[in-house]
């Protein structure tokens, strides 16, 4: 399986990965395109969609989680945001008050506290635990994020990688099911913001909807508070609550400050400046919005978001943390299209075929078009380790320095 640019995609061409409009199968895996398909999915926005061919046969793509965890994980986060929007719709349309007294109305406190779908999402959550617990992989999920199941995947993914790191940084068991709590939920609080105003580029919003999508750590915070199966982990409710929060004090809702110290048992740093599992969901968050197709940019490649965030960024993250996590970062991982920056074979298109664990930048590749979107008579395997000539990079830093990127 590979993935490839959904610009170049053509009729008869196999679907490596799912394809899921509005929680309805638009396209199996396997299934072959048409030319009505390939003109819906471009349509949706995808930058990249994984196929399967007989270039790619013996490429296994490597994943964080599986790919039915992770659809399962989509379908109950979608099934609990999906029943409370509605919940908070019909108390609005009873009530006809503010938005936020909704939150306070006993019909929706009930709601959270008995919900089933929020059940669902808990015991999802200790399933998806227990999963990265008992695992040793690195961090590549590879997933194609689609537009419409944008906060759902990107719950899960956020979830998975930050359990990842937290694995990695030996956190203790109670700290890392605060985690995933707080992490599949973090953006729970964006069901109250406007739809407009969440599928509006940042770029191009005013001040006052800034602010108000600003809102949405606080009331996520304050929804979460009504279930006592949350409330009670005091971490994953400060994980909802600051993770826009940025080690450097630039972010929102209090503008905190991170502590140099590595996290330690007692830790009460979140009474004062940012809890150490929000640090971590700081940084997984950011990745994968750089990773993720935006209104204003299409995905990043998993290097250009790297640099991004170790360049641009880095005072942002707490710097052990993100030494951490780039450590477990696979950053070529196999599957991922490749094009040659410079060199004999500028230009030229393929994909990583397996990745190197001594050495991260230097994969074997394997190219199939030459520069000119030519494909190759015969495709070119090449072992990175032993060639010098040819080294990674999708963009130039001149383009990365200076590329417009909106973080909240
Ligand atoms: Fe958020």
């Amino acid at each position: 399986m590979r993935i490839i640019p959904a610009d170049k995609l053509e009729v008869g061409m196999v679907m490596g990965e799912q394809i899921e409009v509005a929680g309805q199968i638009m396209l199996a895996r396997g299934a072959v395109l048409t030319q009505p398909y390939i003109d819906k999915l471009r349509h949706m926005g995808l930058s990249n969609v994984t196929i399967d061919d007989s270039l790619s046969q013996d490429i296994e793509m490597e994943s964080t989680i599986d790919q039915e965890t992770h659809r399962k994980g989509t379908k109950v986060v979608r099934q609990a945001f999906q029943d409370t929007q509605e919940v908070l719709e019909s108390i609005r349309e009873e009530v006809q008050g503010e938005a936020e007294a909704a939150l306070d109305n006993s019909k929706f406190t009930s709601f959270i506290k008995n919900s089933p779908a929020f059940n669902a999402v808990i015991d999802y959550t200790r399933e998806l635990l227990e999963k990265i617990i008992n695992s040793s992989g690195g961090i590549a999920l590879n997933s194609i994020k689609q537009h419409d199941a944008q906060t759902f995947q990107h719950s899960i993914d956020v979830t998975a990688m930050a359990l990842t790191l937290g694995r990695e940084l030996k956190l203790p068991d109670r700290h890392l099911e605060d985690l995933a709590f707080g992490t599949i939920l973090h953006d729970i609080g964006k069901i109250m913001i406007p739809r407009k105003i969440l599928d509006s580029p940042l770029s191009s919003l005013s001040r006052q909807e800034i602010a108000l999508l600003k809102t949405h750590s606080l009331l996520g915070r304050r929804m979460l508070l009504n279930n006592s199966r949350i409330s009670q982990r005091i971490r994953s409710v400060t994980v909802v609550t600051q993770h826009h929060e940025y080690h450097d004090g630039s972010g929102f809702p209090y503008g905190l400050k991170g502590s140099q110290e590595p996290w330690s048992v007692n830790d009460t740093k979140h009474l004062s400046g940012i809890s150490h599992l929000a640090e971590i969901t700081n940084i997984v968050n950011t990745f994968d919005n750089l990773t993720s197709d935006s209104q204003h940019r299409p995905a990043l490649s998993y290097i250009d978001a790297a640099y991004i965030m170790t360049n641009r960024f880095y005072n942002r993250f707490h710097p052990a943390y993100l030494d951490a996590f780039l450590r477990i970062l696979n950053i070529f991982p196999p599957g991922a299209n490749i094009q040659i920056p410079h060199g004999e074979y500028q230009g030229y298109l393929g994909t990583v075929v397996k990745s190197n664990s001594e050495d991260r930048f230097s994969p074997v590749i394997r190219l199939f078009f030459d520069a000119n979107r030519e494909k190759l008579a015969e495709p070119i395997n090449i072992d990175l380790s032993t060639n010098d000539s040819i080294q990674l990079k999708r963009r130039s830093v001149e383009e990365l320095k200076s590329m417009e990127i909106h973080l909240l």
